[in-house]
């Protein structure tokens, strides 16, 4: 008996160690994002301490949605504990680890993929420390995180629809898919909201989808790889891209990186696709450019500051009260019908 509660304290410590060594890379990769800023100290302060996990920096709206929540930690006096994901899960759940030994008072993480979460959440929930989801929603029993916070996807995916139901309401077409990280919630709802309201159209088809990863290389490499395919078919002309032998007349891009990407490849192989509808979420200022030159026909906003509301939520959690099981931020939609001379600049 004795021996065996010095082999769990033995445990106990080692894995003490290894959390603590888990924080400091945290810290470290905190200092490389604001690198003339301080490293926060690694002892409890008389802050709120919040544990914040990013899935990584794969496009401009992920960076300024980072931004928002630093700034906005700073405005509210709240430390945060950051860990850069680098795209993957595993890294998150290490974080996540980490933020529990560390007793942060709150742990808020962007969720790569929906599924995969249910132990570590138990954990948090063992240790008392409530979970706030950020940007992307998960599989698991609701019981397991006090709310979320982010965009609503569906609703993203039919505004899409909705702009090519009125643009095309004489006549068909076919569609190419661009979607993103595979299993995420938001490349789900995307999708599925897009496909809920063009499916009361027969005669607009997706004729591929593929993903990109939510990158702009990827975006770029995708087209360049349909242009090959259609000059190598022999099938092909300058004004759009072409899949198995068919014209594509729409694109509806599930991010801007991918669009952008996807303008890259036009601009190289000098492919001008005035004739096709583009349709394109996020609503970086790069897109909303592209939409004012007539590149784009069509941006869902998806709106990445978050840091506001988030800090809002914390307070709450970490005062005990219950916080709305969803929080949708507000977002619009730009499109080539607008008065351009009234937007405003996006800021990232
Ligand atoms: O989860 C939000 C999506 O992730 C954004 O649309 C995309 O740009 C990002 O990388």
């Amino acid at each position: 008996m004795k021996g065996k509660i010095k082999k769990a304290s033995i445990i106990g410590l080692i894995s003490s160690i290894v959390a603590l060594a888990l924080l400091l890379v945290t810290l470290v990769r905190y200092h490389k994002i604001k690198e003339n800023e301080k490293a926060p100290e690694i002892k409890k302060s008389e802050k709120l301490i919040l544990g914040f996990s990013q899935i990584g920096s794969e496009s401009a709206w992920r960076t300024r949605n980072t931004e928002s929540i630093f700034e906005a930690a700073e405005e509210a006096d709240i430390q945060i504990l950051f860990d850069d994901a680098q795209q993957k899960q595993e890294n998150q759940l290490k974080a996540i680890r980490s933020f529990i030994v560390y007793q942060v008072d709150v742990i808020a993480f962007v969720p790569i993929v929906e599924d995969g979460w249910d132990n570590v959440l138990n954990e948090a929930k063992e240790a008392g420390i409530p979970v706030i989801l950020v940007d992307r929603q998960i599989n698991a029993d609701p019981s397991l995180y006090a709310g979320f916070l982010g965009e609503d996807g569906l609703e993203e995916g039919r505004n899409a629809a909705h702009f090519l139901l009125d643009k095309k309401k004489d006549s068909g077409g076919n569609i190419l898919e661009l979607s993103g990280t595979e299993n995420s919630s938001v490349v789900r709802e995307r999708a599925k909201g897009f496909r809920e309201i063009i499916s009361q159209r027969p005669d607009l088809k997706i004729i591929h989808s593929e993903n990109g990863d939510f990158l702009r290389s990827r975006g770029k490499e995708i087209a360049e790889r349909l242009i090959k395919d259609a000059r190598n078919k022999g099938n092909y002309n300058d004004d759009a891209l072409y899949y198995n032998n068919q014209k594509i007349d729409i694109i509806y891009s599930h991010n801007d990186s991918m669009t952008l990407g996807l303008l890259d490849t036009f601009a190289n192989y000098r492919i001008n696709p005035s004739s096709t509808i583009i349709i394109s979420i996020d609503a970086e200022q790069k897109s909303i450019d592209a939409l004012k030159t007539g590149k784009l026909s069509c941006v869902v906003e998806c709106n990445p500051n978050l840091g506001p509301s988030l800090m809002h939520l914390v307070k709450q959690v970490a005062a005990g009260n219950t916080i709305p099981r969803i929080t949708y931020i507000e977002e619009s939609v730009f499109t080539e019908n607008d008065d351009f001379s009234s937007y405003e600049p996006r800021g990232y």
